[in-house]
């Protein structure tokens, strides 16, 4: 399974934020995509999963173009997205914004509602068993019935994560997973994506958390003004000079 992103560009407002870029991420690599404030990785992400459509370019996914797919086209087939600026339900509680994320809910059908309540019953079950293992897992259970917006900045984060990852997805891009999370759960939260890695997801992350993010990826893209500027081994691109320039703010 692969992500491909070809000759993509976007400006706002004649200022061009993402500038023909193109890479191809394996899900096989786990990927992190790093670059100095305002390179444009976020705005990346959002041409990748549909929020902002790119001006030029495609994007490919397992080969199939689907830049003219919606986001929710584009969740379908199984890309998930967290936002740097987390976007819970504020009104909703912790859990139901877990429940809410949940792909495959069978009661949204009527036939199966009026006809099929039995497997609705069943994966309703499930769901609920798939948000508090998702809630233990992230340290949530105790707020779980506390409406999302009450939450701290960091707490906010997780339940991110937790809704992108009840979508079971099959490609995750991550927007600064770790901004606001302390250390000890940072460590978990590597772990488990470790682990779901290994069994196929693909992982695009941007985190500005460099030695977090070199302890997992195999490979990292560096972004610079728009531009993707080096692509390696996070040793080979950590000790870039073009790449440690962009980050002081020397560049040519
Ligand atoms: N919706 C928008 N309208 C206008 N300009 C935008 C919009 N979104 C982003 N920009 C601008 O595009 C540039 C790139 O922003 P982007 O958020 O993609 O950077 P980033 O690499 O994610 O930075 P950071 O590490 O700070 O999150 C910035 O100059 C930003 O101000
Ligand atoms: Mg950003």
């Amino acid at each position: 399974m692969s992500l491909g992103v070809h000759g993509v560009n976007k400006s706002f407002g004649g200022l061009r934020v993402v500038d023909d870029v193109s890479f191809q991420v394996q899900a096989a690599e786990l990927t992190g995509l790093i670059g100095p404030n305002g390179a444009g990785k976020s705005t990346l992400f959002a041409v990748i999963s549909g929020f902002q459509p790119a001006d030029a370019g495609c994007v490919r996914f397992d080969g199939h173009e689907i830049q003219r797919l919606s986001a929710a086209a584009r969740a379908r087939l199984g890309i998930a997205r967290t936002f740097q600026v987390p976007r819970p339900f504020a009104h909703l509680t912790v859990r139901e914004n877990l429940l809410t994320g949940a792909r495959d809910q069978p009661g949204e059908h009527v036939f199966n509602l009026l006809c099929r309540p039995g497997v609705v019953r069943q994966r309703e079950r499930q769901i609920v068993a798939r948000a508090d293992a998702m809630l233990e897992f992230l340290g949530l259970t105790r707020v779980a019935g506390e409406r999302a917006g009450a939450l701290s900045g960091g707490q906010q984060k997780l339940l991110e994560l937790g809704r992108a990852l009840m979508t079971e997805p099959r490609f995750i891009l991550l927007d600064e997973p770790y901004a606001g999370v302390n250390p000890v759960l940072i460590e978990e939260i590597e772990r488990r994506i470790r682990t779901l890695s290994e069994q196929g997801t693909g992982f695009l992350i941007v985190e500005h958390n460099l030695p977090a993010l070199a302890r997992l990826a195999a490979r990292l893209l560096v972004m610079d003004r728009g531009r993707l500027i080096a692509s390696g081994t996070p040793a080979q691109v950590l000790a870039d000079r073009a790449v440690q320039e962009a980050y002081i703010g020397g560049g040519p």
